[in-house]
């Protein structure tokens, strides 16, 4: 049997592995994904969609690595991706072309054209100057494009502000007022086949309700252009599915709430629907596994001081963003609280403030919980902390899916100043 959620009292293992173990093999900081976990999503989703034309596109930016993206491409996923290097990452992890969907608001006109050249399935052109863009780079390139409309259907998602898409102050997608203008002159756009629409309102969603209201405005515009002539063929419902990153306080929507409020929406829908969860997949499959250097106790706190940073992990400097942090350790111990914080040089580089902890020392190793996603996708290297190794588990063994970055590679490309040129 496969321990992928390991059971409340315990985080000694994670899909079979102990966990003390690895971490004597690996160094900390390192992010641990359990192969198992992604594949139980992954099938639970695609048992919500059965008698659907569904394909589903893993969202790339929220876990690129390679091994992760083959993962997805053996078990018959696509991508949806927002950058030529996610386009490179999808195809060189074995995922077809033509089960590439490419959105967001700044594709540049090589992007565009690179895509065009492999042939992906399907540009989510979201203004006018893009459709305008994609239609001049496939005439050149003499090929028909296949797109979509992003839809900006006005939607509050009821989720941080900086995660939140579908408000009409966002800059994605277009109205429904200037989508219809698009389908009234797409005859002008000989070399662009619009026949999609699209729509992502934000993620991190915990209620289905904004999910309802947005598929229902997608669903009543797909309505009005079948009356007006103009076919849809595939419907791309975005993202967005909530996790859970606080025990007991986050309850996710359920696959069966959310599959059913699409399949409700859609009713008699005959295209293709497509979906572009990332999140989902892969946040509560992924852990961060990290020791203490050092408690510091403080005049008003006590600070536990870890080997990973906000470098590491980005979320709760950015968004403050909770996520659950627990010792590896069974061993019974008195609670104490804490300041968990990294030894990057910023205030901000603080995971959590205030967190009640089995009393730590020096050495402990913790788990920050649910990191598969946004976790290495927003790494960086401040304060020239190499990027951690990721690791890949299942059922009780364990792969190297990126190594510690070296030294050497966070300074190649960087050198000293001369062969001063005028530009
Ligand atoms: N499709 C589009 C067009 C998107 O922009 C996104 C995410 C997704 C799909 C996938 O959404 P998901 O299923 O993962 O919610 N860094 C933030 C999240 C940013 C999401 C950006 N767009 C975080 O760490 O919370």
């Amino acid at each position: 049997t496969t321990d992928a959620s390991a059971t409340p009292t315990s985080h000694s293992h994670f899909d079979g592995v102990d966990l003390q173990l690895l971490a004597e093999r690996i160094a900390t900081p390192f992010h641990a994904y359990s192969a198992s976990a992604i594949h139980q999503r992954i099938e639970a989703l695609k048992t919500a969609l059965v008698g659907l034309d569904a394909t589903i596109c893993f969202a790339v930016k929220a876990n690129p690595n390679l091994a992760i993206l083959q993962l997805m491409a053996n078990a018959g996923l696509g991508a949806d991706i927002v950058s030529v290097g996610e386009l490179r990452r999808a195809l060189n992890a074995g995922m077809p072309a033509e089960r590439i969907v490419f959105s967001g608001v700044g594709k540049s006109a090589d992007e565009i054209a690179g895509a065009l050249n492999v042939g992906i399935m399907r540009f989510n052109v979201e203004s006018l100057d893009e459709l305008h863009t994609l239609q001049r780079i496939a005439r050149a390139q003499e090929v028909t494009a296949r797109a979509a409309v992003r839809i900006n259907p006005d939607v509050d998602a009821q989720t941080h502000a900086k995660i939140s898409t579908g408000k009409s102050e966002n800059k994605f997608g277009v109205s429904i007022d200037e989508a219809r203008r698009w389908f009234a002159q797409r005859k002008s756009f000989d070399h662009v086949q619009l026949d999609g629409l699209h729509v992502h309102i934000g993620s991190q969603i915990l209620d289905v309700q904004p999910f309802r209201l947005a598929l229902a405005r997608v669903a009543a515009f797909w309505r009005e252009l079948e009356h007006a002539g103009h076919p849809i063929t595939s419907i791309d419902v975005g993202g967005g599915l909530g996790v859970c990153y606080r025990a007991g306080v986050d309850h996710p929507v359920s696959t069966t709430d959310y599959v059913a409020a699409i399949r409700e929406a859609l009713a008699g829908f005959r295209g293709r629907l497509l979906l572009e969860p990332g999140r989902w997949l892969v946040a509560e499959a992924g852990v961060l596994l990290t020791r203490v250097i050092r408690v510091k106790p403080g005049t008003e706190r006590n600070f536990l001081i870890l080997d990973a940073a906000m470098n590491d992990l980005l979320r709760p400097s950015l968004y403050d963003a909770w996520h659950d942090i627990v010792p590896v350790s069974d061993q019974p111990r008195p609670m104490a609280t804490y300041d968990i914080v990294g030894p990057v040089c910023e205030t901000g580089d603080t995971f959590a403030s205030a967190r009640e902890l089995p009393e730590c020392a020096a050495g402990d190793l913790l788990l920050i919980k649910a990191t598969g996603a946004y976790g290495t996708s927003m790494a960086s290297t401040y304060n020239s902390r190499p990027l951690a190794a990721e690791v890949l588990l299942h059922q009780g063994r364990y792969a190297v899916i990126r190594r510690r970055q070296h030294f050497e590679e966070m300074i190649a490309g960087e050198q000293p100043a001369r062969n001063w040129k005028t530009p």
